[in-house]
């Protein structure tokens, strides 16, 4: 695990970097108690600035980065993986996974109960409703809703600031 300055992590969190992943935090992130992160030989980086709340769970199977200033409400969770099931005749867990690496950008909102899927980036400043679960990339500036989650409208790009390439590396 490696700490930011102003980092806290509350005392009924779980940090679980096992099977040789890395969890890492930028600067004046907030966990709270009972919360999950579990880098499953993958990764969680998290930049300046970010809140998870209680009950959320956060995997780091094909790599998990979080951008500044992400809100993250409870009971959110965000899987970077998939089991393979193309083979109806062996048991699921026996075939393997897809790891493809989620990516959430800076100033993004992720509502209560949300589901973020593999593969995705939720673009800057995006907000994702409650109970939502998110399949496909979410636009900078996006509001989605609903299963699977959707566009219902954009906020005011006006908000948008160009992202540095190095910013989420
Ligand atoms: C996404 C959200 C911010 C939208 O707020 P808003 O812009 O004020 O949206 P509105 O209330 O005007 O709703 C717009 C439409 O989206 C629908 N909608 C809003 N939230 C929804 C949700 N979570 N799931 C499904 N549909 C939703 C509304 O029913 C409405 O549909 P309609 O046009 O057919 O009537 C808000 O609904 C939300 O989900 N907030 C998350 C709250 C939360 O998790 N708080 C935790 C604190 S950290």
């Amino acid at each position: 695990v490696r700490w930011g300055t102003g980092t806290m992590v509350y005392p009924y969190a779980r940090l679980e970097p096992r099977r040789t992943g890395t969890i890492a935090f930028g600067e004046r992130c907030t966990v709270h108690d009972h919360a999950v992160l579990i880098a499953q030989g993958g990764f969680i980086h998290l930049g300046d600035r970010v809140s998870v709340n209680p009950f959320c769970v956060l995997y780091g199977h094909g790599g998990l980065t979080i951008g500044n200033n992400v809100l993250i409400a409870s009971h959110v969770v965000i899987i970077p993986a998939n089991h393979q099931f193309a083979d109806a005749t062996t048991p699921i867990r026996e075939q393997g996974e897809t790891r493809l690496g989620i990516r959430i950008e800076d100033n993004v909102w992720l509502g209560t109960r949300a589901t973020i899927l593999d593969g995705v980036t939720i673009g800057q400043g995006a907000i994702v409703a409650a109970g939502a679960v998110v399949t496909k990339d979410v636009p900078p500036m996006a509001i989605v809703v609903g299963v699977p989650a959707k566009v219902i409208r954009y906020r005011d790009q006006s908000g948008l600031t160009e992202l540095p390439a190095e910013a989420l590396t």
